[in-house]
């Protein structure tokens, strides 16, 4: 699968291959977030009927084959022609469960269309209470099945690939941005017609707190997903007000170089929600056994990001087939060796802190 990245760096725009790579600062997050899976041994074990396995599993109960789930990622036409749909019709192949960005490149009407089945769509709440509910209301009418709220893009960050990488790239590329204003960029986003964006200043949250969650609940019979918890003490409030589920997130170490990998964050997590909600997880997950570590400490599902969008890249839609069947297959072999015929035989046992 990482043979796919130096394919998409030739054939996506440098500025646009360095808006997904980035990290943040020192980029320590996005190593660690590599790094941090070699903290943890598998403990494979023999003698079990592994001759079939079963990667189903059920998301805030809705059964899917496999529990890798296509992560939100912004503007996907800037990688391949018709971005989000291509990315949508291999998430219907693989019956992967799909969460669309705010900032999509393509209408959460078209998206659901092509993946054929309800998808989960992420939220940017902006600072505006006015458009996260127009947001809301019509990824409802489009027939999501749950929201997920992301949680740690509250301020600036410092993204130094995606900097150096602009400047090597003197197109203007107007068919993708529109740089003379936010709100002009913003109408460029289908999420965004119809929205009154007058008093928007950020596209961010910085002042949100626990009460946006209590006026979410009243708008919405969606379920509400938490996206970017990395501390067990945020894990119980979100346990404690009823959230529906969290993804464990440093959103691809995008947000902040706190040098902290969210496979590390996992443990204190998962024991801190004593099984009161799913618990999802992200940011650097490359190969099946990095899959298999999570399910084993407890997360019911794991998202996968930059490795779709360099299939999308480099071939389209067959691209992100690909990307997506070597996780199914790499899952599934570890499975085989670590004898679990089914996601609920990945036990905490079949893994061990190095
Ligand atoms: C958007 O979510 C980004 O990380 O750029």
């Amino acid at each position: 699968m990482f043979e796919f990245e130096p394919v998409a760096r030739k054939t996506v725009p440098p500025a646009h291959f360095g808006y997904m790579a980035s990290g943040v600062d020192d980029e320590v997050t996005l190593r660690a977030n590599r790094e941090g899976f070699l903290k943890f041994q598998l403990r494979p074990r023999r003698l079990v009927d592994v001759s079939k396995v079963d990667m189903s599993t059920e998301i805030l109960g809705v059964k899917f084959d496999t529990p890798i789930i296509v992560a939100p990622v912004g503007g996907q036409k800037a990688f391949y022609t018709g971005g989000e749909i291509p990315v949508a019709k291999a998430a219907k192949v693989g019956n992967h469960l799909q969460i669309l960005s705010t900032v999509t490149t393509s209408s959460v009407e078209e998206v659901t269309a092509a993946r054929g089945a309800p998808i989960w769509y992420q939220l940017y709440a902006t600072n505006k209470w006015e458009i996260a509910k127009a947001f809301v209301t019509r990824a409802e009418k489009a027939g999501c099945l749950a929201i997920a709220v992301t949680v740690d893009r509250n301020g600036g960050r410092n993204q130094e690939t995606l900097t150096r990488l602009q400047r090597t790239d003197t197109r203007e590329c107007s068919a993708c941005h529109d740089r003379s204003s936010m709100e002009a960029n913003l109408r460029r986003r289908p999420m965004y017609d119809g929205v009154d964006v007058t008093g928007l200043t950020s596209g961010q949250s910085s002042a949100m707190t626990w009460d946006f969650f209590k006026r979410l609940r009243d708008t919405t019979k969606m379920k509400i997903v938490i996206k970017g918890i990395l501390a067990h003490e945020d894990a119980k409030l979100a346990a404690d007000a009823g959230i529906d589920a969290i993804i464990v997130s440093n959103h691809g170490a995008r947000a902040e170089d706190s040098g902290r990998s969210t496979i590390d964050a996992l443990p204190e997590i998962v024991e801190a929600v004593g099984g009161r909600m799913p618990i999802l997880i992200d940011s650097g997950f490359r190969r099946g056994t990095d899959i298999a570590k999570a399910l084993c400490m407890g997360a019911q599902g794991v998202c996968i990001g930059r490795p779709y969008i360099w299939g999308l890249g480099a071939f389209g839609q067959p691209g992100v087939e690909r990307v997506l069947e070597l996780l199914r297959i790499e899952l599934r072999t570890i499975m085989q060796q670590l004898g679990a015929p089914s996601i609920k035989h990945l036990t905490p046992a079949m893994v061990r802190r190095a």
